[in-house]
């Protein structure tokens, strides 16, 4: 036991490093409640204690940045806290974390590991509890002294939503309002902060993780959580009801095609066709809306890229999990306060060009970086792959031909579809149906050019055919009678002809009078 009972300044904690891979203790204000959000409840323009400004002209730090120090903190409402929660409860609590505060020494206990700080603080505040005659069971004890832990060491109440696996993001509305979502629905979480200084603190803590800082003046910020998971924080005065947070988390066990066929998102003879589209070296866009699993669909298809390739990405937020041995990993970096230092998804994607690359992955194509990997899948480096937001392979292209429009070039549109048709083979269209389940819903061809208009051909698609009682969705995935597809040759070459033939023709589905259903649905 390292705490520091009847010192003078024991209320006033040193700065210190945090334990590597765990974030650092937070200690309130002076009040003990934490740092009182300025008039109007907005947060501090000024760097929060102890983050350090950017020197004007340098570039914002990557995650390699040194951790934070503590920020100032209130007792936070706490692990799982629904609503219901007593305020009697919040009494309790801050006075625990206050005598807490007053004894631990929090210089010595940023030393320790996580499982070490816990024991710390559970062995502290049992003491506190028994020492101040507090009336509790052994249940509310543990859970009072979990919300504590959560407080110092963690991201407060986020800590019980960051720990759930089935949680695919968690979006905090300010202070009160938290929702995640589920099995692909959108459902409210029992969690609130203190308050939106908190929450803010929270924010800070989060972002200054990876080298960057959210305050007024500079209230957008992308980062990303130890654990890989994708954070956006929006904060007042753009945010106009508090801070809001979002974050995709991250799943430990990524999803393989193979779940994605338990999940009934893609058929069987579909994730053969996927498996087939990955290996042959097929130029691929991903379109889908948000959240419908295009980085996930991204994922599984590189599973199937050889091992003596070598494959580079570039991702705003690194969320791809290649599983290859021979991968450079590339991020984006927004500009530092200075508006200096911006390394932009073009630059990073033109830069690939110059490393070698067997394939190029852009992780989300938003931009005029949509020409750079077209004239990249254009010179040979086939099997170039990237997401793209849209709802439907139609609208893939021409959202494609307004991104390369975006980035300056005086092209007619003629020469950018000629382009597009010469790039891309494949478009695989991912959606979030209505009851919350996602599904490969297309996988199409780009045929050529018709006069002005790009010709798709869809090989394989997804076929709505009703709902049950329970609301789900029942469809079926089909192939629509293409017996050679455009990238056949490519196959051949690959040795998976008989394989892609034999997936297409099981995926056929007949009418009543034995003739395959085509393209159009129905
Ligand atoms: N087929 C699926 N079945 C069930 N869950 C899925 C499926 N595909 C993806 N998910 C889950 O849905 C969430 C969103 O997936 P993903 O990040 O791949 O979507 P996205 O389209 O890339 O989103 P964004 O537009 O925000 O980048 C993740 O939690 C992921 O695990
Ligand atoms: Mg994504």
């Amino acid at each position: 036991m390292f705490g520091k009972r009847g010192t003078p300044d024991a209320g006033t904690p040193q700065q210190a490093p945090p334990p590597a891979n765990q974030p650092p203790p937070q200690v309130p204000g002076a009040d003990g409640l934490g740092t009182a959000p300025p008039p109007g409840g907005t947060p501090p323009a000024s760097p929060p204690q102890g983050v350090p400004a950017q020197e004007p002209g340098q570039p914002v730090a990557q995650p390699s940045a040194p951790p934070p120090p503590p920020v100032a903190q209130a007792p936070s409402s706490a692990a799982a806290l629904d609503h219901a929660r007593s305020e009697e409860y919040y009494d309790v609590k801050t006075t625990v974390f206050n005598a807490l505060i007053d004894t631990i020494d929090l210089t010595q206990l940023a030393r320790l590991d996580a499982e070490a700080a816990r024991e710390e603080i559970r062995d502290i505040v049992s003491e506190i509890v028994a020492i101040k005659n507090v009336v509790m069971s052994i249940a509310e004890q543990e859970e009072l002294l979990e919300d504590i832990c959560n407080d110092v060491l963690g991201y407060g109440p986020l800590e019980p939503l960051l720990a759930r696996d089935d949680i695919a993001d968690i979006m905090v509305n300010g202070a009160d309002t938290t929702y995640i979502e589920v099995d692909g629905m959108i459902e409210q979480a029992a969690v609130r902060f203190a308050d939106n200084s908190q929450l803010m603190n929270i924010c800070q803590r989060i972002v200054s993780q990876v080298g960057r800082r959210v305050d007024e003046s500079s209230p957008i910020c992308d980062a990303r959580l130890p654990d890989g998971s994708r954070v956006n924080v929006i904060a007042p005065p753009l945010a106009l009801d508090g801070p809001t947070l979002t974050i995709r988390k991250f799943k430990r066990d990524r999803l393989t095609l193979d779940q994605l066929v338990k999940f009934n998102s893609i058929s069987d003879t579909g994730r053969t066709l996927l498996s087939i589209i990955g290996r042959v070296r097929c130029n691929t866009v991903i379109s889908g809306g948000t959240g419908s699993g295009k980085t996930t669909l991204l994922n599984c298809l590189t599973a199937h890229i050889g091992e003596e390739e070598r494959i580079i990405t570039c991702e705003d937020s690194a969320e791809l999990q290649l599983q290859q041995p021979h991968v450079v990993r590339l991020e984006t970096r927004p500009p530092n306060l200075e508006g200096e230092g911006e390394v932009t998804m073009r630059d990073l994607v033109k830069n690939c060009l110059r490393m070698r690359p067997d394939r190029i992955i852009v992780g989300e194509v938003r931009g005029p970086e949509a020409f750079d990997l077209l004239q990249a899948m254009n010179t040979g480096h086939d099997g170039s792959m990237g997401t793209l937001h849209s709802n439907s392979p139609r609208e893939c292209l021409s959202r494609l031909e307004s991104m390369i429009l975006m980035g300056g070039y005086n092209l007619p549109s003629r020469t950018i579809r000629e382009m597009i048709v010469a790039s891309i083979d494949i478009i695989i269209q991912a959606s979030r149906m209505r009851d919350g389940s996602r599904k490969i819903t297309h996988i199409t061809e780009v045929m050529g050019l018709e006069g002005d208009v790009i010709t798709l051909q869809d090989i394989f698609i997804h076929e709505l055919l009703g709902e049950d009682e329970q609301g789900k969705m029942i469809g079926r995935h089909r192939s629509t009678g293409i017996a050679r597809p455009r990238f056949w040759d490519r196959a051949r070459y690959y040795n998976e002809e008989s394989r892609l033939a034999e997936a297409l023709a099981t995926a056929e589905v007949s009418d009543e009078s034995g003739r395959p259903l085509g393209e159009n649905l129905g």
